[in-house]
């Protein structure tokens, strides 16, 4: 299978970052094709006004790395990989940046679009988080984001990897060993069980053989 991941903190050797990296290498043991990115190295502006800024051709007119990424790495893969810091009880700038920027492709005005809709449908989706505090709440809204992401984008909410941390590879002294957590994450990524039910889902009585 192939799986995006974008590491969205300014910290490229941070603890997000980290974590990111211990999926990525439990994707590729597991035999799996990774597209890893920084958001920095992606993105130099927020969406903008596309009704002003877009290309006669119906191109984005911000000149960065956006829209390669956008094709050639997530659009193409079967999975994503959000990593983020907790910033202010949210994702930070780069990676909200990205879910925005993504609009003007998705956009009616984008000549494309329909194909863009259908491209970034379906997919497995994970998330990356670390954060100096450790309440249950500290990633209450990033969830309640990431879940109403996946249900628009018909796709699988997988699963969520949690470090704690402040300093700069602080995560590795997590005594709940995050990163071997997030290897584990890559490891079973796309095999691993995901339910999501609604009251009429036929089930069956165990959730494991
Ligand atoms: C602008 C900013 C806002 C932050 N907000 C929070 C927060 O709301 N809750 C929290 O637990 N940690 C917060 N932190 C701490 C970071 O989440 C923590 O240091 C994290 O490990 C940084 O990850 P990184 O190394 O991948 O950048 C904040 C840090 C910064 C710089």
């Amino acid at each position: 299978m192939k799986a995006f991941i974008l590491s969205s903190s300014p910290r490229q050797n941070g603890n997000s970052a980290m974590l990111a990296e211990a999926v990525r290498d439990g994707l590729v043991a597991a035999g799996h094709d990774v597209a890893f990115v920084y958001a920095n190295d992606a993105l130099s502006s927020f969406l903008r006004d596309c009704r002003q800024c877009r290309r006669s051709d119906g191109e984005c007119a911000i000149e960065d790395n956006f829209r390669t990424v956008f094709f050639e790495k997530f659009l193409p893969a079967d999975g994503f990989i959000a990593a983020t810091p907790i910033y202010w009880y949210g994702v930070s700038a780069q990676l909200k940046a990205f879910f925005d920027r993504s609009f003007c492709y998705y956009a009616a005005s984008y000549p494309r679009s329909a194909e863009v809709i259908e491209r970034m449908k379906g997919k497995r989706i994970g998330l990356v988080l670390s954060s100096e505090e450790t309440f249950p709440m500290v990633s209450g809204g990033i969830l309640s984001q990431m879940q109403e992401y996946a249900r628009y984008t018909r796709g699988q909410f997988a699963g969520v990897v949690h470090g704690v941390g402040n300093a700069r590879g602080d995560v590795a002294r997590d005594p709940e060993n995050p990163l071997g957590q997030a290897r584990r994450f890559g490891e079973t990524f796309f095999t691993r069980h995901v339910s999501d039910y609604q009251i009429d889902t036929p089930r069956r009585g165990r959730v494991w053989d």
